[in-house]
């Protein structure tokens, strides 16, 4: 049986990672500061993730949601204190789109309505729901066209927000922390608090997508933090399980739970929660968050000495950084000639940064040195 040809593929096989680093069939080393599209947290194969994963897979890997789970008790709590949401529920699914589908859902169970707001340039996963609010025509399939009624505003454009709310018939706006897929544009912090008093005064629902930006990759916990806000639903997924497959609701305590509301097979398995517990874990005995902040700066700087670099955009270790011409030579070049992995996006000009977070400023140099000599 052949695969489904969705994926183009770059001809190299991985056959092993360790920290910031992956290695092929040839034994060839290469520099990861993509990680799989952000998901590789605190780094490929840590020990404290190995261990925690062997561990449970020693005594359970799985059991549904019709028993007692301690280990999500664990994580809910774990999560409460190093995100700062402490009064927050938490429900888990199994990957970005499904939780961004649940959030909106919720929403519209809770505010029994039905109309949503969005952002120009978003994406929020494939799901119906989560396709419905993302902002590519192109991935739509004639089943999820007109799913729900969505008004897609531009970022940081406050008249727009109002004239969208000003019916008090939306359910929910759903904005990314920082955009990820769409170009790393992020709402304002007078913006998202301006979000966040007319998602109130509407009675919508303000879901932030934290999907890519949380977990520490901003050097907060979560991206929106830096603008001292609160979110009714936070959406999780990626750096939550450094590779293995969870995603989760951060639900605020005034929407209510109810027997069959809400509902997955795998989401919360044993596995899956040890996984993010080795995430929170490290993130927190090895200091990352304020790791990020350190090397985002050094980068920052070093990058801004480049003059053909016209702008860097994003926070911490998740960055786009924007040429005047198409990036996709460079990223080629960065790949086969030295070994770097880096990311695209829906700009053509940006090439995109997501490394592991734990990454130092020594590792960081060949990238640097990299794109020099490319672009001299
Ligand atoms: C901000 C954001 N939301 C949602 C998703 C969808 O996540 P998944 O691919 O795990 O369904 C992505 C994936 O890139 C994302 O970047």
């Amino acid at each position: 049986m052949n695969l489904f040809n969705v994926y183009p593929r770059f001809n190299i096989t991985l056959t092993k990672g360790k920290g910031v680093y992956v290695y092929d069939d040839q034994h060839q080393k290469y520099l990861d500061l993509y990680g799989g599209h952000g998901v590789i947290s605190i780094g490929h194969s840590h020990p404290t993730y190995v261990n925690k994963l062997k561990e449970q897979i020693d005594v359970i890997g799985y059991y549904s949601n019709s028993i007692q789970m301690p280990i999500q008790e664990e994580l809910a709590l774990k999560l409460a204190q190093q995100s700062a949401y402490p009064q927050h529920k938490l429900f888990l699914c199994n990957s970005g789109a499904e939780a961004n589908e649940n959030a909106i859902k919720l929403a519209s169970f809770h505010t029994n309505k039905k109309k949503v707001v969005a952002f120009k340039g978003s994406f929020h996963g494939r799901t119906a729901a989560a396709l419905n609010v993302t902002d590519n025509a192109k991935l739509s399939a004639p089943i999820n066209i007109n799913n729900f009624p969505v008004d897609f505003v531009e970022l940081n454009n406050k008249e727009q927000l109002v004239i969208a709310l000003k019916d008090n018939d939306v359910c929910a706006v759903i904005v990314e922390g920082i955009q990820g897929v769409g170009g790393l544009d992020a709402p304002s912090e007078d913006y998202l608090s301006f979000l966040a008093e007319h998602c109130k005064k509407s009675g919508a629902l303000l879901i932030i997508d934290e999907i890519q930006s949380g977990f520490g990759r901003t050097g907060k916990f979560f991206a929106h933090q830096h603008a001292n806000i609160t979110a009714d639903i936070v959406t999780i997924a990626k750096g939550m399980g450094n590779g293995f497959p969870i995603g989760g609701l951060l639900i605020h305590c005034k929407i209510k739970a109810s027997y069959g509301l809400l509902g997955t097979t795998f989401g919360g398995n044993h596995l899956a929660c040890a996984a993010s517990l080795a995430v929170l874990e490290t993130l927190e005995s090895e200091s990352l968050l304020s790791n990020v902040q350190e090397v985002s700066k050094y980068l920052e700087h070093e990058l801004n000495g480049i003059p053909a670099i016209k702008t860097i955009k994003g926070k911490g270790l998740m960055l786009g950084v924007e040429f005047d011409f198409p990036i996709k030579e460079m990223r080629s070049l960065l790949l086969n000639d030295y070994h770097i992995f880096t990311g695209a996006s829906a700009n053509p000009n940006l090439l995109r940064i997501l490394p592991p977070l734990g990454i130092t400023k020594q590792q960081m140099q060949p990238f640097i040195t990299a794109l020099k000599k490319i672009l001299s």
